[in-house]
């Protein structure tokens, strides 16, 4: 762990503040929320459930103990509507902003019901948040927004054309942030998640990511795909580290370090042939008979980009971020969430 986060997490526990998590009943919203319960913060979280689900809450309060989790507040509530915005943000010293719809085919098929959530629920949130006078604004931006600028690896200064809706709105964001810190001096930072992944990401839906599909598929003896060659690459980050971004962007006393926006990823570039090995060859630890499982290869997807690769210097210099998870170590700690969830019955037989 990096010494910035080591400090900081002492920091914390020595004096709790605060935080609203945006979006906390999905993925990255409920690690988040996991592990601000065990540093004794108070968190409020708003979702609409529109993508989260009540059972990644109801894992994280088994994951709390019992005092921890009287500290969390739940407000169902859409970023869509500024009042419930406006209630949420009531008393916060941090904002954690992540809800949004995520997935580029998603925003292909529904340019709108993107736009309304990730542009006009932002702005409602990042209102509310001035208003309130909350210290600081962290948001999920994306790395989409380097479209189709080729450079690899992605440095935060160099950006291309977005190739979705879904691009355009996480940009969007990431120019309002920049207009509401020069404008009203409202302390912003944004987050360009790369490929996220960790427990509690959703295997379920049309618009499910690569790494939880495929611990499904690989599980259930279903059949796997993969759009185009296989040598499209991603640098994937474990959400341990995703989280780590986060804390230190929002507490972060560095001036230079405010109103900018982050590469959050790990720094190493992966294709999706060598994912699925990986994948693979964690099933098979537990369950053999994937070993014979082979990918279906089909066509490019729309709106993919061929390679992403971030720099993620400008993190390490001003944030004090240090990955504590290369994509192997992450990978393992997926696979026994995974396992758990679709094949229980196989860690018990490996554990005795
Ligand atoms: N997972 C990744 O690899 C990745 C990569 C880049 C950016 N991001 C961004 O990170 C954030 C979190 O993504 P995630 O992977 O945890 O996705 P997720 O779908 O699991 O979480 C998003 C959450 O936002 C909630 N939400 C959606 N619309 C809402 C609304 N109108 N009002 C209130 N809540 C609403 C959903 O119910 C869900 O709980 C998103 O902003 C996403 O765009 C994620």
């Amino acid at each position: 762990m990096s010494a910035a986060y080591a400090a900081l997490q002492a920091e914390l526990q020595a004096s709790p503040r605060r935080w609203l998590i945006t979006g906390v009943a999905g993925f990255i919203g409920s690690n988040l929320l996991e592990t601000l319960l065990k540093l004794n913060q108070h968190v409020v979280g708003l979702d609409n459930l529109a993508t989260g689900k009540r059972e990644n809450l109801a894992e994280v309060q088994g994951l709390a103990g019992e005092e921890q989790w009287d500290n969390f507040t739940f407000i169902e509530g859409d970023i869509r509507d500024p009042a419930d915005c406006k209630r949420a943000c009531a008393g916060v010293d941090y904002v954690l902003h992540q809800a949004a719809l995520g997935s580029v085919p998603r925003s292909l098929e529904d340019p709108l019901a993107t736009n309304e959530t990730n542009i006009t629920g932002f702005l409602n949130m990042l209102t509310a948040a001035r208003d309130a006078a909350v210290q600081r604004f962290v948001y999920a931006a994306s790395s989409s927004t380097y479209g189709d600028h080729p450079a690899l690896p992605k440095v935060e200064e160099n950006i291309g054309k977005p190739l979705s809706p879904y691009a355009v709105t996480k940009y969007v964001n990431e120019l309002y942030a920049e207009v509401y810190a020069r404008c009203y001096g409202f302390e912003t930072i944004g987050l360009r998640y790369f490929n996220i992944f960790g427990r509690r990401q959703d295997p379920d839906g049309a618009y499910a990511a690569v790494i939880p599909k495929w611990f499904s598929a690989l599980l259930q003896g279903e059949p796997i795909y993969i759009n185009g060659d296989g040598e499209t690459s991603r640098d994937f980050c474990y959400i341990d580290n995703t989280v780590q971004a986060n804390l230190l962007a929002a507490c972060t006393r560095e001036k230079a370090a405010l109103n900018q926006v982050y590469n959050v990823a790990v720094g190493d570039r992966t294709t999706l042939n060598d994912l699925f090995e990986q994948i693979r060859r964690n099933v098979v630890a537990v369950y053999p008979d994937a070993r014979a499982a082979k990918p279906l290869y089909r066509d490019f997807r729309a709106g993919d980009v061929r390679h992403s690769l971030a720099d993620i210097g400008k993190a390490r210099r001003l944030l004090g971020y240090a990955p504590t998870h290369a994509i192997e170590a992450g990978m393992r700690e997926a696979a026994e969430w995974y396992i758990r969830r679709f094949r229980p019955e196989l860690l018990g037989s490996k554990n005795g």
